[in-house]
């Protein structure tokens, strides 16, 4: 099984795509993470994606197609992939079609949640991470159980992303109206795309997620 999760930034894509790798065993393909892990180890990808990222603009097309390739290929060919936050321009919804095909796999579903803008500034502003698993968190709906401490590995550190403050928010949302939503089109027309409600609690939308690939 091949999923897209789209919407915009703090839509919950990196949540429920955690989620599903937990309930089904598919594997999480997130652009952002990868090119993050790229800037952190101070690649030639990292180094040119940096300042990018920052601007909450859009990294090149090719760059990120490479990387969704290289993953792919490091998959046991029965293992289903889920797009996290790729594809986001025509061009990447063009090349993920030719990467798919050439890997013999294709797309089951492209599920988008549908959020209101203003709400996800505030779920952006105020997520963490757990520095040593990525467990993720937000100062208001999903603190750790025990203050400090992560529910999943017991660290102690956490951290947030640089580009998670408002400004950069807004114009990473802006990115997706202009850039990603356009592509939905594409997989209107081959009949593969669900919508679902994406200010519900988290477990509906991860009930309506189960509702449409079971
Ligand atoms: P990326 O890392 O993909 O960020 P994004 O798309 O902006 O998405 P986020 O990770 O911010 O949000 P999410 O939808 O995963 O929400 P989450 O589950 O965390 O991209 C970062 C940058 O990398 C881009 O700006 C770009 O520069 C570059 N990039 C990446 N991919 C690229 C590509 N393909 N092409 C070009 N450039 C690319 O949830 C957010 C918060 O809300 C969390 O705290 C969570 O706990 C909470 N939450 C989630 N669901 C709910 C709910 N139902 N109710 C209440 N709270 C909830």
């Amino acid at each position: 099984m091949n999923i897209i999760l789209l919407g915009p930034p703090g839509a919950g894509k990196g949540t429920q795509a955690q989620r599903l790798v937990d309930s089904h065993g598919l594997k999480q393909l997130s652009t952002g993470d990868m090119l993050r892990a790229a800037v952190l180890a101070g690649t030639p990808v990292g180094l040119q994606a940096k300042a990018v990222m920052d601007a909450g603009q859009l990294v090149s097309d090719d760059i990120v197609s490479a990387l969704i390739g290289d993953e792919l290929d490091a998959m046991g060919p029965g293992q289903g992939a889920i797009f996290d936050g790729y594809p986001r321009t025509a061009a990447q919804a063009e090349s993920l079609d030719a990467i798919l095909a050439a890997r013999g796999r294709k797309l089951d579903h492209v599920i988008e949640l549908d959020v209101d803008e203003d709400a996800l500034v505030e779920r952006i502003t105020g997520r963490f991470t757990c520095a040593h698993c990525g467990k993720g968190y937000h100062d208001t709906f999903e603190r750790p159980l025990v203050e400090g401490t992560c529910d999943k590995c017991g660290g102690h550190e956490f951290k947030r992303r640089p580009d998670d403050n408002e400004q950069t928010v807004r114009t990473r949302m802006a990115e997706y109206r202009a850039k990603t939503a356009p592509i939905l089109p594409i997989y209107e027309a081959q009949g593969i795309v669900a919508h679902i409600d994406g200010m519900a609690p988290m477990d509906t939308v991860t009930a309506a997620i189960e509702a449409i690939i079971t």
